[in-house]
């Protein structure tokens, strides 16, 4: 790999944390999945050789626990699974050059070629282990079969993950107090053989491997925490039938820990995709020099940063280039739950009669990659009537509509300087967002492109024009239609069928998905039939509707569910953000105004953040209070992409007392909203230093 600006010259793989094949796909899910699919769209769009790879995720507790409570083997359960997620994906235009999965021929001889070079190289040891055991059950108890209280931050655990706390990896053993999840009976303990991979010994390739990682920065500041912690091997090896056989002879009854060959898919489906196409060498992306992206959920970092790499260095394989971890989805400002019916699911969505389009500009423009993102339907509606309907489809629809009307087609005339500039300029943010990992800036780029376009007509009134002034008319018109191809050009990554469509409006041959972004500035063809809209408003009783629905539907999981958190079973919805199902209660005790006044609160901008070193979540921040710029320490650091921040205006207190952390001193204290730390804002014109009263 290089740190190189894309495009490079070496061929380069996306791809999205594998799905378990254990349930319903929902709206936690297609954040990533279209979000990597776009990344991997605009990457192209740079020239980028690039292509986009997933799979099933089929091993592991998280299949065998759900197969086992529908009574099915963990084979047929997950293969249905796996069948009905290569359907829905496309039906979103989520477009895998290869869709696998982990059970598939070659997976199995990857990984096992995998671990029998880590076991060759001599990273790979045998201990014995004290492991969980149900005695009334009769079996042992690796990850989800157990739970208990996270040795490190005290939350409510998961044998193989601390789910709801600090999202760390547990080893077996690790979990206290454990409990079976089979039959609730405290968890006994017996000595077994496993296999260890020394992850130890890859402390120094993974601090170099971070300092040169691209993505979010919770990718890079997280791990680089726990490398300082120490690290722990990573025990291999599980007892259980359902899994990839530990290689040779050795491990007799034992199978791979499913975290071990569900990235090895990655490979795996990158060789597919090469067996079936001649022009791309898997081996130049995996053991060259290719570029190699994952985009994930911000639960399985340690995962991709520490396990991860250090497996594919071990076996002699090429390390990945870039990690964008993306925040959670929340509903109505909840935590999305599966199992209290609180989420959106693909399916429904398109039931709905929705777009595909519409989801996928919401999920990728709404946050940042690093920020949850919240789902209403009237957040939805708002960015559709407003972004989609009112700036893009008005702007494409008032000026292909003149255009034909007038022309029939592309007036003859070259495009303007100030409008080529303004093409220029929107196709150098997108290199630059790109770049970036930021497809909400590719989307954002996008409308502000269109909203210009707006602008320029409202402001150039062509239709008073045509009739003294018909060359101008004519110029005018030129720049609309231009702009509007360049518009779809910038945004087929994020709406591939609505730029399809407008391509296809303006007479275009082809498919746009092709287009280059130089396209953008290409003269469009000089004929094209009459345009329609592409975008329709969403009614307000429609969304009273859906919200009404959506409200019924999880109020009657409730009713009919005893509410214990332990039935969520899929890996993807954050029980953690379950928690803010509970709002603090209101204080009784009232205060005077003067109380209020000793308050010294003030608008602020934030002009930089970043994280402080062997601080988990804390980060330091330059914040500017018009009178002067202070240094305010805040416990953000995992909350929000430390990057984006500066330029964000921000609420403080500024007659905070000082405050020593982590050896940086705070002075002053910004106000944020939550867990999730919902940084407070001004949305007017206020100054900088204004005093909030
Ligand atoms: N199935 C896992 C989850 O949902 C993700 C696996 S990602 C991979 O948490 F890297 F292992 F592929
Ligand atoms: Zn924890």
């Amino acid at each position: 790999m290089s740190n190189d600006e894309f495009p490079t010259d070496e061929p380069a793989v996306v791809t999205c944390g594998l799905p378990y094949a254990n349930g319903d796909l929902h709206i936690g899910h297609l954040r990533g999945y279209i979000g990597a699919d776009a990344f991997n769209r605009a990457l192209q769009t740079l020239g980028q050789d690039s292509i986009y790879v997933c799979g099933s995720d089929m091993h592991g507790t998280p299949v065998a626990v759900n197969a086992e409570q529908e009574g099915v083997e963990p084979e047929d359960f997950a293969l249905e699974w796996h069948h009905q997620y290569e359907e829905t994906f496309p039906q979103f235009n989520v477009d895998f050059d290869n869709y696998g999965h982990t059970h598939d021929a070659t997976n199995v001889e990857t990984t096992q070629e995998i671990v029998r070079t880590l076991d060759k190289e001599g990273y790979v040891y045998e201990k014995e282990i004290q492991v969980a055991y149900d005695p009334d059950a009769d079996q042992y108890l690796p990850d989800r079969y157990v739970e208990g209280t996270c040795p490190y931050c005290g939350a409510k655990a998961r044998g193989d993950e601390c789910d709801e706390g600090c999202q760390r990896h547990l080893e077996p053993g690790e979990v206290e107090d454990p409990t079976s999840t089979i039959t609730g009976n405290p968890a006994e303990y017996r000595e077994r053989t496993h296999k260890f991979f020394e992850v130890s010994e890859f402390a120094d390739f993974l601090t170099d491997f971070l300092d040169d990682l691209e993505g979010t920065s919770n990718a890079r500041n997280q791990p680089r925490q726990w490398i300082e912690d120490g690290l722990q091997d990573w025990c291999i090896t599980r007892d259980m039938d359902w899994g990839i056989d530990y290689p040779g002879e050795d491990g007799d009854d034992l199978v791979l820990y499913v975290w071990v060959d569900a990235p090895i898919e990655y490979i795996s489906s990158t060789k597919q995709y090469a067996e079936r196409t001649d022009d791309f060498d898997w081996e130049q992306v995996w053991k060259g020099d290719g570029e190699i992206m994952h985009v994930i959920g911000r639960d399985i970092i340690q995962h991709h940063t520490i396990f991860w790499p250090a497996m594919l260095e071990g076996a002699g394989y090429n390390k990945p280039r870039g990690i964008a971890a993306t925040g959670f989805i929340t509903i109505n400002g909840k935590g999305l739950s599966t199992s209290r019916n609180r989420a959106i699911w693909a399916k429904e969505y398109l039931d709905e009669g929705f777009h595909p389009d519409l989801l996928r500009y919401y999920l990728t423009t709404t946050g940042g990659l690093q920020q949850d993102v919240d789902f209403s339907w009237e957040a939805f509606q708002e960015t559709v009537n407003g972004e989609l309907v009112g700036t893009v489809g008005n702007f494409w629809y008032r000026s292909l509509l003149f255009a034909y009307r007038n022309y029939e087609g592309t007036p003859d005339a070259d495009v303007s300087a100030e409008v080529e500039e303004r093409i220029e300029e929107a196709i150098a943010d997108v290199r630059e967002h790109v770049n970036d990992y930021s497809m909400r800036g590719v989307g954002q780029a996008a409308t502000q492109l269109a909203q210009f376009g707006n602008e320029y007509i409202q402001r150039n009134e062509p239709w008073k024009l045509t009739d003294d002034e018909p060359e101008k008319a004519a110029q005018v018109i030129r720049d609309c239609v231009q702009i509007a191809k360049a518009v779809a050009v910038v945004l087929e990554p994020i709406t591939p069928d609505k730029s399809q469509a407008l391509w296809t409006q303006i007479g275009e041959d082809g498919d746009i998905a092709d287009a280059h972004l130089d396209e953008a500035l290409a003269a469009p063809p000089a004929t094209f039939e009459e345009p329609g809209e592409l975008f329709g408003k969403i009614e307000d009783e429609r969304v009273e509707e859906l919200t009404e629905k959506l409200e019924e539907r999880v109020e009657a999981a409730a009713a009919d569910e005893d509410e214990t958190e332990s039935d969520d079973t899929d890996g993807d919805e954050s029980d953690a953000m379950t928690a803010t199902d509970d709002l603090e209660p209101l204080l009784e005790d009232r205060i005077g105004f003067e109380d209020f006044q000793e308050l010294d609160i003030r608008v602020g901008r934030i002009e930089e953040a970043e994280g402080i070193e062997g601080a988990d979540d804390l980060a330091r921040l330059e914040v500017d209070i018009g009178f002067e710029t202070r240094q305010v320490v805040a416990g953000i650091k995992q909350l929000h992409d430390l990057e984006e921040l500066p330029g964000t205006r921000c609420v403080l207190l500024a007659n905070m007392e000082p405050a020593e952390l982590f050896g940086v001193e705070s002075n002053g204290m910004i106000l944020a909203a939550g867990d999730e730390a919902d940084l407070l804002t001004t949305h007017g014109d206020a100054a900088l230093g204004e005093k909030i009263q």
